[in-house]
């Protein structure tokens, strides 16, 4: 009998290992063939650890499965694929995954991550394969034709910032792989390198070629210990069978790459402090222009994109760019990997066309919090996202839609706050999270998110309220127009949407701001 238990760093806090020794030592003492397999995470969190059994119908998931009640499972009949309280019945089928659009996750999940060549069978390098076919070109055509945008949060066309790179002089070139997820409520570039890595590999080996770089980094954030073991093993395994290297596939095309790890700061996530912390120095945010397309990584012509925009592109080489692109909505094209978390029921993985409105995301696929109390507040696209009360549920998960009311998408996490939220509270804490992780170089972001603190403050104390307030949207203009790069320029979001949408928090009668 072959059973499948995740590794994924999420699965292992919620005890995947200890239930993996269990199974193992009740098949010794039971004399049973079990094989064990390790996958990725199909991202349904509270059925985490989540056991599947491979039966003639397909893969039968039980979970969240603890260590202590594996003997009575395998009891009942578990490893048979016979029903239980705990069964999902075929994980395929469950409405939860089955609605999805998977693309990007299409083998999350599914594959053993530390293996090539499930990888293979399961339709990995066949992007590369095509690409290698209709060479560098054609590669940013098919691109340019997906709609694919940036999906580290900005949403900047891909297929440009890549030509960008592909029209300068030849010249020693870089690809790097931002994978230092920062995002509060994010974890969908850490499922990918836990559960599919050589998706992200084959997809910087494809750009490599595209705009003739020959050296691709990963800057991996401090914090993924996982994801580096699995993107190293990745790697090697990708480099031994002829992947990458001075000939990758054959073909004459050099490229390889190796990871980094990051120094841990938020600001080293933005893609110029990024270049500096992967240049030995300490991550200080650089002035644009000259963007990194023109001058990047030691001074050469470098693609920076994130892990999922990097981790698309096979598929949609595979399957072409038109493909792609009939998913989604507006500008907006495609899938987009959203992350369900905070206080939500059901939080986890959810890939899905852009389209979808937030309240479906919440109410329906989210089954609303997990405290059981009224979703009062959720924030979308990190710590500097905006707050979106129950009024703009409506709004569907669109770059544009969501800038229109003034939000932003981001990396796509979902972040959700019950009835107990104190929304001043919050706004002071955008505040305080932008001067703790200031890079310092410009004053807007260094002095304005210290003087921001002290203004809600006296907002919420109630004193000289019309001036502060005054002050407060002041403050956020400048912080929005003056800062060098986001995080001082996205303080304001949470603030202002969070005195906009709840100004009784902020001890005023519930009345708009004009
Ligand atoms: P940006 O708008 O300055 O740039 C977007 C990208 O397009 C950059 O890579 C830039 O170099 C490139 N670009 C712009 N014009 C170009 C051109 N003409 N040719 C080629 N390339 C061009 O945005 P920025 O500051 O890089 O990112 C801000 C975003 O980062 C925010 O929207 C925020 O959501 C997101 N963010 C994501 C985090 C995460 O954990 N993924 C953490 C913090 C922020
Ligand atoms: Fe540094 Fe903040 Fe200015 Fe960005 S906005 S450059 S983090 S001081």
């Amino acid at each position: 009998t072959r059973i499948y238990i995740s590794r994924d760093s999420g699965a292992l806090a919620l005890g995947a290992e200890a239930v993996v020794k269990r199974f193992e030592k009740e098949a010794k003492e039971r004399g049973l063939d079990l094989e064990i397999v390790r996958n990725g995470s199909r991202g349904m969190y509270w059925l985490e650890p989540l056991v599947e059994v491979e039966t003639d119908e397909g893969r039968v998931g039980y979970g969240p499965v603890r260590a202590s009640k594996v003997d009575d499972l395998i009891e009942a009949g578990m490893l048979e694929g016979k029903p239980h309280k705990k069964c999902i019945g075929v994980v395929e089928e469950y409405p939860w995954f089955k609605n999805q659009t998977r693309l990007t996750f299409a083998r999350v999940g599914t594959t053993d991550p530390r293996s090539l060549d499930d990888y293979k069978a399961h339709g990995g390098y066949a992007g590369l394969k095509k690409a290698l076919e209709v060479g560098p070109d054609r590669i940013i055509e098919e691109v340019l034709a997906s709609g694919l945008r940036g999906r580290g949060g900005a949403g900047f066309p891909t297929g440009i910032k890549w030509r960008t790179v592909a029209d300068t002089p030849p010249q020693q070139k870089y690809i790097v792989c931002n994978a230092d997820e920062g995002d509060s409520g994010t974890f969908a570039d850490r499922m990918i390198m836990e559960g599919d890595p050589f998706v992200l590999i084959e997809g910087m080996t494809i750009a490599g070629i595209a705009v003739g770089a020959t050296y691709g980094y990963i800057y991996l954030r401090s914090e993924y210990p996982h994801s580096s073991v699995a993107l190293r093993a990745a790697i090697d395994a990708a480099r031994e069978a002829g992947l990458l290297g001075d000939n990758v596939a054959g073909s004459g095309f050099a490229f390889d790459m190796e990871v980094r790890d990051g120094a841990g700061a938020y600001v080293c996530g933005e893609e110029t402090s990024l270049l500096d912390s992967l240049e030995g120095k300490r991550g200080e945010v650089r002035a644009k222009p000259p963007l990194p397309a023109h001058i990047g990584l030691f001074g050469q012509p470098t693609i920076i994109n994130n892990v999922l925009s990097l981790a698309t592109v096979p598929i949609i080489m595979d399957k072409g760019g038109k493909y792609y692109h009939d998913f989604g909505m507006g500008r907006s094209r495609g899938t987009m990997p959203i992350q369900l978390a905070g206080n939500i029921k059901h939080g986890g993985l959810y890939e899905t066309a852009f389209g979808i409105t937030l309240g479906e995301l919440v109410d329906d696929i989210g089954g609303g919090t997990y405290s059981g109390r009224p979703v009062r507040a959720v924030q979308v696209g990190g710590p500097l996202g905006a707050y979106f009360p129950r009024e703009l549920f409506d709004t569907p998960f669109d770059y544009e839609a969501f800038a229109a009311r003034d939000g932003l998408i981001g990396h796509a996490g979902v972040v959700v706050f019950d009835d107990t939220v104190d929304m001043a509270q919050q706004a002071h804490f955008a505040m305080e999270f932008c001067a703790i992780e200031s890079c310092g170089k410009c004053t807007p972001c260094r002095i304005g998110s210290a003087r921001g603190m002290e203004v809600i403050d006296k907002i919420v104390a109630n004193e000289d309220r019309a001036a502060n307030l005054e002050i407060l949207e002041d403050l956020c203009n400048t912080m929005k127009l003056g800062s060098l790069c986001a995080l001082g320029g996205f303080a304001p979001y949470p603030v202002m949407s969070a005195l906009t949408h709840f100004p009784e928090d902020f001890g005023a009668e519930k009345k708009r701001l004009e």
